[in-house]
This record gives structure tokens, C-alpha cells and sequence, in this order.
């Protein structure tokens, strides 16, 4: 009889909890031929930025947890990297699988092929083609070091072929976070967050910020600001705060901005559930995220992106986002078109049904077991 295989599923940001959810529990699946060992490198460590969304996907408890914290980007990414091999060489994976492009993607998939253990990376292939942006460096060079790719979109296909990555790695299966969300739409629709927060369906608009190059530069930050303060005028604005963005806010001295806006309405970061129903329920979002350009185009609510590129360009092409640059009139005058009805609404793209787990773990299990 076969060994089962020992699969390493790599966390260590938020937006990493709702990509593994759904792969941990395809794995169950198959427990009598995959041993699934979960690490949380504990790159974001609060509450409301790890443990609820934990509660809320049940997910397992993480098998090793290496809390390493905030720091600055090598420091951050030394500290995963060193405390990472220890697990790798305790525990002997046949692979290491890491999703998305935070510091802990790119950390833990150098050290495991350093120890010639091969890599998957979940969401391969997306590029803004801005390499200013620290995600944009996580995604090229951990692309670059993965035996299996998977993609959620055929641009993402494009992009790797173009960098000299043979097709025969390259795997289009679509959309984990997807999957994530059609599980839990039916339970987050039963949330009481629009009823604690005292909001109508429709009748608000949700603001998430985080990425360095809106919140780390006063100036871009201020224009953002000052974009808001026009849109407030006709529509609440909900804004959960990623922890970045508050301690930004107090450093740049911008409280002030905020008490002028009676309509934004600060509050704290949401876990999935609460935030996917305020999603859900609004009339727009305006966001700097990455996924939450997928979620809004599978949900059919017009999303403004508040930044100069896309690294998804299906959520453009096919889908209700509409990247609206850090232009305060621009910003502006996609808002108000939308408060006065002339909406996007687009299609759900290819493959983001559900099933993108599935594909994935079939697509392993054949793979590694030839190699065995
Ligand atoms: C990281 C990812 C980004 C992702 C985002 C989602 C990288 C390079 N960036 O950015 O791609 O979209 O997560 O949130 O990996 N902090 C807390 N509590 C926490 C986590 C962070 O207070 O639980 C604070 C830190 O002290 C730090 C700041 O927030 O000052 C930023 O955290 P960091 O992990 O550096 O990156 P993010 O901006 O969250």
C-alpha cells in the first residue's frame, strides 16, 4: 500500500485564512491518502486579523505556530524563513503548499526549496506589473521557485508562459477564495451586522485601505481622505480598519479628517462572516485589497479599486470592478455615477464555482503520486 502524502499548508495573513480553508477541507476528503499539516507563520496575529476568521472557516488549529509578528520586510521574512525550516526539517513534507503574496508566501516557499521539498503556490500568475508594490516581488519569485502552479484566471496562464515557466507546471483551476465564499454566503447572509450597525441594505457604501501606497505616503492618504469627504456627502460610508491604516492615520495627525466626515463610520476590523454580509448587502465597495475585487464581482456589487493597477484583470474585463486610480475627482466621479444608478454589474468568470479545491487536490494527488 502507498505512504499518504504529507501536504505542508502555509497561513500567515488574513487574506491567506479564506484561500486554505477550502483545501484543508478538500484534504479531510481524502485523510486515508493525505496527511495535512497546517502552519501559521503569525505574521498577522490580532483577533480580529487571525482568530476570528479561524472561528469563523473552522479551520484546525494550526499544527506549529511561529509567531513571528510585525517587522520590517527582510526582518519579517529572515524570522519566517528560519523558524520555518525547523518545522520543514522536523516534520518532512512531500510538499509545501503556500497561496496568495504576503511575505509569508514567498519566506516559506524559499526555505522548502532550499531543502529540495517542491512548492505549490495557490493563485499564481497574477502581476500589476508594478514592482514598487512588496506583493508584486512575493508573486514573481515565488512563482519562480514552484513545481505546481495554479491559476484562478487566463491572464495569470499568459503571465507565466511569458516568464519561461513550461505549461506542463501551470494549472488553471480556478478560484479558492471563491469556493470559500459560495460555502459561507448562506451562513454570513443570517449575520447581524448590518442590524448592530444600524444600516439598510443598499444603503451604504464599504471602504477598506491598507496597501503601503495609499496609506504609508501622507499625501495619497489625504487624497483618499478628501475623496471621501465628497462621497459621505451623499452616502454613508462603512470603514473597517486594518490595523495599518489606524496606526497611519494617528501618525500623519489625519484624525482631524475624520471627525469632519459625519458619514464614515470607523469601525473595526470585521472577521468573515460580518464583513462578507456588509459586502454583500451594500451599494458599493471602494478598496485597495486584492480579493476583495474577486468577492465584489461574485457578489455583483460595483467596486471601485483605488489604485493605479490590477493584478486581476478578469474582475475589469468581465467583472464589476473598476480601477479608479488614487485621483480624487476620478474617485469621486465613479461614486457618484454609481449613487445615481448607472452601475456595473458584470459575470461571475470561469471556474470561480466552487469547486477550485477540488480540482487542485485531485490534480496533487495524481502528480505527487507518480513521483512516489
Ligand atoms: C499584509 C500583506 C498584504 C495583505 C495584507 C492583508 C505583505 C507584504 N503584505 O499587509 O499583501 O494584503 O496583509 O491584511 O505580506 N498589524 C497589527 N496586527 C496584526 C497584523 C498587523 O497590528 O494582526 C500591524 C503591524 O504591526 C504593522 C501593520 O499592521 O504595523 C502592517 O502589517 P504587515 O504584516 O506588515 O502588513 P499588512 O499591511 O497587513
Amino acid at each position: 500500500m502507498n505512504k499518504r502524502l504529507k501536504i505542508l499548508n502555509v497561513v500567515g495573513a488574513r487574506p491567506n485564512f479564506m484561500k486554505i480553508a477550502p483545501i484543508i477541507k478538500e484534504i479531510r476528503r481524502y485523510q486515508n491518502k493525505i496527511e495535512s499539516v497546517l502552519v501559521h507563520t503569525g505574521q498577522h496575529f490580532d483577533r480580529e486579523m487571525s482568530k476570528l476568521f479561524f472561528e469563523d472557516l473552522h479551520l484546525p488549529k494550526p499544527d506549529f505556530y511561529l509567531g513571528v509578528g510585525s517587522a520590517s520586510h527582510a526582518a519579517q521574512t529572515a524570522k519566517i524563513m528560519e523558524r520555518f525550516e525547523d518545522v520543514l526539517v522536523k516534520t518532512s513534507p512531500d510538499l509545501v503548499l503556500v497561496v496568495g503574496d504576503v511575505n509569508s508566501t514567498i519566506a516559506c516557499a524559499l526555505c522548502s526549496v532550499k531543502l529540495n521539498i517542491p512548492v505549490a503556490h495557490v493563485e499564481a500568475g497574477l502581476r500589476s506589473f508594478d514592482r514598487t508594490m512588496p506583493e508584486e516581488i512575493n508573486r514573481v519569485l515565488t512563482d519562480s521557485i514552484s513545481e505546481y502552479l495554479f491559476t484562478t484566471e487566463k491572464a495569470a496562464n499568459k503571465n507565466l508562459l511569458k516568464e519561461g515557466i513550461s505549461k506542463d507546471n501551470i494549472y488553471f483551476t480556478g478560484n479558492v477564495m471563491i469556493d470559500t465564499l459560495i460555502g459561507h454566503k448562506k451562513i454570513a447572509d443570517r449575520s447581524s451586522t448590518l442590524k448592530r450597525l444600524k444600516l439598510k441594505k443598499r444603503d451604504y457604501a464599504v471602504l477598506t485601505l491598507h496597501r503601503s501606497s495609499n496609506v504609508d505616503k501622507k499625501h495619497s492618504f489625504v487624497n483618499i481622505l478628501e475623496a471621501l469627504y465628497e462621497i459621505q456627502r451623499e452616502i454613508a460610508i462603512v470603514w473597517p480598519i486594518h490595523p495599518r491604516a489606524k496606526k497611519m492615520l494617528r501618525q500623519f495627525e489625519l484624525d482631524d479628517y475624520i471627525l469632519r466626515m459625519p458619514n464614515l463610520r470607523v469601525v473595526s476590523a470585521m472577521g468573515y462572516l460580518e464583513f462578507l454580509k456588509l459586502m454583500a448587502d451594500s451599494r458599493f465597495v471602494l478598496t485597495d485589497s486584492g480579493g476583495i475585487q474577486e468577492e465584489t464581482t461574485v457578489l455583483k456589487v460595483p467596486c471601485l479599486t483605488l489604485r493605479r493597477n490590477t493584478e486581476r484583470p478578469v474582475t475589469v474585463k468581465e467583472g464589476s470592478n473598476i480601477v479608479v486610480g488614487q485621483d480624487r475627482q476620478r474617485i469621486v466621479k465613479e461614486a457618484l455615477k454609481i449613487i445615481s444608478g448607472k452601475v456595473k454589474r458584470g459575470e461571475t468568470p470561469k471556474l470561480w464555482d466552487g469547486k477550485a479545491a477540488e480540482r487542485i487536490i485531485r490534480i496533487l494527488i495524481q502528480r505527487l503520486r507518480k513521483k512516489t
